[in-house]
């Protein structure tokens, strides 16, 4: 478990982190999530001891990271895999040799059977098995990246962090580098951290996601309570989905639906019983983990407006009257 209290980190003096608490369970996908320049990589390099800190603490397992304690901080960053956006592999070296790199560092014999074995399995697990051999200027995006998540586990990590790892990926192939990352998260028990400014990313792996904001955690809880009905304006802003050119007449009114159930017979059903008109304005329906999550946006006339919202109390439908 990594606990993070009050961090408090600046850049000379522009303050960059401001008190930011979050605590990352074992086996957890944890997101990190944020515009551009809001302190994501600042707080991962914090987690790993890469960056100090001016106050606060960061915990792993229970004990505390020292930023000073050089050996312990060595030991650390073994604990923790890395990733990032521009893949840093080396390009004069092949995929197995770019792989071997974290062993060699540490003084581990990569010509034995069992370094081969551990080098050649993780090939195979991301999907690399056609390619031992070919240098990075062969590869592909999403292969260059493959290798790099094979390098950050050849010393078995507790942990691994991902600093917009599918940023400069196409869809597509984000898609495949994600569900490699959950493939790793539940078949080899890894703790993940992803930082990222791509909801898609936060929406396909994360359990849990902190949503940071000018150094601060605005929230933090599961990615489809944050994000299906956001209430904080820099969420809504983040997401700036919802088409503001809705009716300037009547009531709009948002429903939202989150796991069970359907929005179709709730709108269907209240048509009805209400014996009312009204019209759709806007829908969307996500996908987190494979679960589906929606909400749509009504207009009624203003004197429905107290029936048609008991009416999604008594449906026990989460609403919200937009102004
Ligand atoms: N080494 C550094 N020196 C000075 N300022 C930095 C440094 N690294 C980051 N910053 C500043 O800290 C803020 C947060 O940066 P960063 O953690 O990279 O944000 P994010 O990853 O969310 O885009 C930015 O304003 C950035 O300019
Ligand atoms: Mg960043």
């Amino acid at each position: 478990m990594i606990k993070i209290h009050e961090l408090e980190k600046s850049f000379k003096d522009v303050s960059v982190l401001k008190g930011v608490s979050i605590t990352i369970k074992d086996s957890e996908i944890y997101g990190i999530v944020g515009q551009s320049g809001a302190g994501k990589s600042t707080l991962l390099r914090c987690i790993n001891g890469l960056e100090s800190f001016e106050s606060g603490y960061v915990e792993v397992d229970g004990t505390k990271v020292d930023v000073k304690d050089k050996v312990a901080l060595k030991n650390l960053r073994r604990r923790m895999g890395m990733i990032f956006q521009g893949f840093n592999l080396l390009e004069r070296l092949d995929v197995y040799d770019n792989i071997a790199l974290p062993l060699k560092f540490w003084g581990i014999k990569t010509n034995t059977e069992e370094s081969r074995k551990k080098i050649l399995d993780l090939i195979e697990l991301v999907g690399l098995s056609e390619k031992v051999h070919a240098k990075p200027r062969e590869l592909s995006g999403g292969q260059k990246q493959r290798v790099a998540i094979a390098r950050a586990l050849v010393l078995d990590p507790e942990f691994l962090l991902c600093d917009e790892a599918t940023s400069a990926l196409d869809p597509e192939i984000t898609k495949g580098i994600l569900a490699l990352l959950q493939k790793i998260n539940k078949e080899l028990g890894i703790t993940i951290i992803v930082v990222t400014h791509q909801m898609e990313v936060v929406k396909q792996i994360c359990n849990k996601v902190a949503f940071l904001s000018g150094g601060k955690v605005l929230a933090e809880g599961k990615p489809e309570e944050m994000f299906i009905q956001p209430r904080i304006p820099e969420i809504k802003a983040f997401l700036h989905d919802r088409s503001e050119i809705l009716p300037d007449y009547g009531v709009n009114i948002q429903l939202f639906f989150t796991g069970e159930g359907s929005m179709e017979p709730i709108v269907t059903m209240m048509a009805r019983e209400l014996d009312e008109d009204f019209s759709i304005c806007w829908a969307k329906i996500e996908d987190f983990r494979d679960e589906l999550h929606g909400s749509l946006v009504i207009n009624a006339k203003e004197e429905d407006e107290e029936r048609i919202c008991s009416f999604l109390d008594k449906k026990n439908v989460s609403w919200e009257v937009l102004k």
